[in-house]
Protein backbone atom coordinates (compact mmCIF):
# COMPACT_ATOMS: atom_id res chain seq x y z
CA UNK A 1 0.00 0.00 0.00
CA UNK A 2 0.99 3.33 -0.65
CA UNK A 3 2.21 5.62 1.88
CA UNK A 4 0.22 8.49 0.83
CA UNK A 5 -3.53 8.50 0.29
CA UNK A 6 -4.38 9.83 -3.58
CA UNK A 7 -6.28 13.06 -1.46
CA UNK A 8 -2.72 13.42 0.25
CA UNK A 9 -1.05 13.59 -2.48
CA UNK A 10 -3.26 15.63 -4.23
CA UNK A 11 -3.53 18.38 -1.90
CA UNK A 12 0.14 18.33 -1.57
CA UNK A 13 0.41 18.96 -5.63
CA UNK A 14 -2.33 21.20 -6.23
CA UNK A 15 -2.30 22.95 -2.31
CA UNK A 16 -6.20 24.97 -1.81
CA UNK A 17 -5.62 28.18 -0.55
CA UNK A 18 -1.95 28.67 -0.30
CA UNK A 19 -1.26 32.59 -0.06
CA UNK A 20 -1.89 35.76 2.40
CA UNK A 21 -5.00 37.95 3.10
CA UNK A 22 -3.24 41.26 3.31
CA UNK A 23 -6.34 42.62 5.27
CA UNK A 24 -7.01 39.99 7.51
CA UNK A 25 -9.03 39.44 10.67
CA UNK A 26 -7.22 36.98 12.51
CA UNK A 27 -3.45 35.79 11.81
CA UNK A 28 -2.08 32.61 13.10
CA UNK A 29 1.32 31.08 13.14
CA UNK A 30 2.74 28.39 14.75
CA UNK A 31 5.72 26.07 14.34
CA UNK A 32 6.99 22.79 15.20
CA UNK A 33 9.23 22.46 17.63
CA UNK A 34 10.39 19.01 16.62
CA UNK A 35 10.73 19.43 13.08
CA UNK A 36 11.17 23.07 12.85
CA UNK A 37 8.29 23.63 10.60
CA UNK A 38 6.18 26.68 10.11
CA UNK A 39 2.76 27.39 9.59
CA UNK A 40 0.89 30.91 8.88
CA UNK A 41 -2.78 31.07 8.95
CA UNK A 42 -4.64 34.10 7.49
CA UNK A 43 -8.59 34.10 8.14
CA UNK A 44 -11.03 36.86 6.73
CA UNK A 45 -14.37 37.15 8.90
CA UNK A 46 -17.61 38.62 8.24
CA UNK A 47 -20.38 38.30 10.47
CA UNK A 48 -18.80 35.53 12.33
CA UNK A 49 -18.56 33.40 9.49
CA UNK A 50 -15.30 32.29 7.55
CA UNK A 51 -15.04 34.46 4.26
CA UNK A 52 -11.71 33.64 3.04
CA UNK A 53 -8.88 31.73 4.43
CA UNK A 54 -5.20 31.13 3.24
CA UNK A 55 -2.21 29.86 4.62
CA UNK A 56 1.57 29.55 4.00
CA UNK A 57 3.31 26.84 5.18
CA UNK A 58 7.17 26.39 5.34
CA UNK A 59 7.23 22.65 5.81
CA UNK A 60 6.68 19.28 5.19
CA UNK A 61 4.63 17.38 2.31
CA UNK A 62 1.84 16.36 4.76
CA UNK A 63 1.43 19.64 5.94
CA UNK A 64 0.80 21.20 3.32
CA UNK A 65 -1.73 18.86 2.53
CA UNK A 66 -3.09 19.18 6.38
CA UNK A 67 -3.17 23.15 5.96
CA UNK A 68 -4.72 22.52 2.40
CA UNK A 69 -7.69 20.04 3.36
CA UNK A 70 -8.14 22.55 6.62
CA UNK A 71 -8.72 25.37 4.68
CA UNK A 72 -10.96 23.70 2.62
CA UNK A 73 -12.72 22.47 5.63
CA UNK A 74 -12.97 25.90 7.34
CA UNK A 75 -14.32 27.98 4.45
CA UNK A 76 -17.62 29.13 4.62
CA UNK A 77 -18.10 27.79 8.17
CA UNK A 78 -18.81 30.14 11.28
CA UNK A 79 -16.00 30.60 13.54
CA UNK A 80 -17.38 28.53 16.77
CA UNK A 81 -17.59 25.27 14.09
CA UNK A 82 -13.92 25.65 12.63
CA UNK A 83 -12.75 26.13 16.52
CA UNK A 84 -13.86 22.25 16.67
CA UNK A 85 -12.16 21.08 13.79
CA UNK A 86 -9.50 18.82 14.79
CA UNK A 87 -6.40 17.31 13.61
CA UNK A 88 -7.99 14.04 13.46
CA UNK A 89 -10.95 15.42 11.64
CA UNK A 90 -8.27 16.61 8.78
CA UNK A 91 -6.22 13.33 8.99
CA UNK A 92 -9.33 11.30 8.02
CA UNK A 93 -10.40 13.88 5.38
CA UNK A 94 -7.51 12.99 3.91
CA UNK A 95 -7.98 9.12 4.22
CA UNK A 96 -5.22 9.23 6.65
CA UNK A 97 -1.67 9.80 7.50
CA UNK A 98 1.72 7.30 8.38
CA UNK A 99 1.48 7.88 12.02
CA UNK A 100 4.74 9.34 12.64
CA UNK A 101 3.20 12.35 10.35
CA UNK A 102 -0.14 12.92 12.25
CA UNK A 103 1.73 15.55 14.37
CA UNK A 104 2.15 18.05 11.06
CA UNK A 105 -1.75 17.72 11.01
CA UNK A 106 -2.47 18.78 14.30
CA UNK A 107 0.19 21.99 13.15
CA UNK A 108 -2.86 22.93 10.94
CA UNK A 109 -5.66 22.63 13.63
CA UNK A 110 -3.14 24.77 15.98
CA UNK A 111 -2.70 27.18 13.23
CA UNK A 112 -6.09 27.66 12.82
CA UNK A 113 -6.95 28.16 16.33
CA UNK A 114 -4.26 30.52 17.07
CA UNK A 115 -5.40 32.85 13.99
CA UNK A 116 -9.02 32.44 15.18
CA UNK A 117 -7.65 33.31 19.05
CA UNK A 118 -6.15 36.47 16.89
CA UNK A 119 -9.32 37.75 15.47
CA UNK A 120 -11.09 37.08 18.89
CA UNK A 121 -8.58 39.37 20.96
CA UNK A 122 -9.09 41.84 18.10
CA UNK A 123 -12.72 42.37 18.49
CA UNK A 124 -12.59 42.34 22.11
CA UNK A 125 -15.22 39.22 21.39
CA UNK A 126 -15.01 36.74 24.66
CA UNK A 127 -13.71 33.29 24.06
CA UNK A 128 -13.25 30.48 26.39
CA UNK A 129 -9.70 30.08 26.87
CA UNK A 130 -9.76 26.35 27.67
CA UNK A 131 -10.10 25.77 23.79
CA UNK A 132 -6.66 27.61 23.44
CA UNK A 133 -4.90 26.15 25.96
CA UNK A 134 -1.21 24.86 24.99
CA UNK A 135 -1.52 21.02 24.12
CA UNK A 136 1.12 19.27 23.71
CA UNK A 137 2.30 19.22 20.01
CA UNK A 138 1.35 15.56 19.05
CA UNK A 139 -1.28 13.97 21.48
CA UNK A 140 -0.72 10.54 19.49
CA UNK A 141 2.24 10.13 20.92
CA UNK A 142 4.11 9.63 17.59
CA UNK A 143 6.17 12.90 18.59
CA UNK A 144 7.55 11.08 21.47
CA UNK A 145 10.27 8.92 19.44
CA UNK A 146 13.29 10.41 17.71
FE1 LIG B 1 7.14 18.95 10.27
FE2 LIG B 1 5.42 17.47 9.01
S1 LIG B 1 7.46 16.94 9.49
S2 LIG B 1 5.09 19.36 9.96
Amino acid sequence: MALYSEKVMDHFRNPRNVGVIEDADGVGEVGNAKCGDIMKMYLKIDNGVIQDVKFETFGCGSAIASSSMATEMIKGKPVDEALHLTNKAVAEALDGLPAHKLHCSVLAEEAIKSALLDYYRKNNIPYDEAQFSEKAECSHGCCAEG
